[in-house]
């Protein structure tokens, strides 16, 4: 028998480690699984090219190649979604899963959460509702977390994690 916290699945994209430090707390206090999406030219990390790389990456509503990932979506009943915000959009590995992903988060309940530098999230999780054609039950956004830039990080987590467990809706 599957336990019931298995049945919430992780899918996000991190350049830096600020969404995947979300994404494993999420993994150790209700035993999500994870799905890392990895595009398959990475995009640069280093300091200005980065801004510079990804922001067009969003100006031109790209939806790049990511590595293959085996995922069967069945036993999942929440897909939390999980983004840096980039240029006050989602970024565009996200943006690539959920065009091929939609239909199958129809019938799942979704949940997301973004980290940010400290700007305005913005139309983030409008967009995710958007492109997953769904409604989202659950949001949380996470100034630079794993830069320790947001003290109040692990009440935002306890209050996610619980929105998760609910399942109220
Ligand atoms: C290309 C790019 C654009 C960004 N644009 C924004 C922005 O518009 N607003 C903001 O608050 N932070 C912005 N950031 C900062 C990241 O959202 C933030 O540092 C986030 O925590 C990084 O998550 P990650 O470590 O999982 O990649 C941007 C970062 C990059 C690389």
């Amino acid at each position: 028998m599957p336990r019931e916290s298995s049945k919430t699945l992780v899918v996000y994209f991190s350049l830096e480690g600020n969404t995947r430090l979300v994404a494993n707390e999420l993994k150790k206090r209700i035993g999500a699984d994870l799905l890392e999406l990895r595009p398959a030219k990475a995009y640069p990390t280093g300091g200005f090219t980065k801004f510079l790389w990804g922001g067009k990456s969003v100006l031109m509503k790209e939806t790049p190649e990511l590595e293959p990932f085996y995922l069967d979506l069945s036993p999942y009943d929440t897909v939390v979604l999980g983004t840096p915000i980039w240029a006050s959009s989602i970024a565009p590995p996200l943006r690539t899963f959920l065009q091929d992903a939609a239909r199958s988060l129809a019938s799942k309940r979704v949940v997301a959460f973004a980290c940010c530098a400290g700007g305005d999230p913005g139309k983030a999780i409008e967009q995710i509702q958007e492109l997953a054609n769904t409604k989202v039950r659950a949001t949380a956004v996470f100034v630079d977390p794993k830069k320790g830039r947001d003290e109040n990080w692990n009440a935002k987590l306890g209050v996610l994690a619980g929105a998760i467990q609910a399942r109220l809706s």
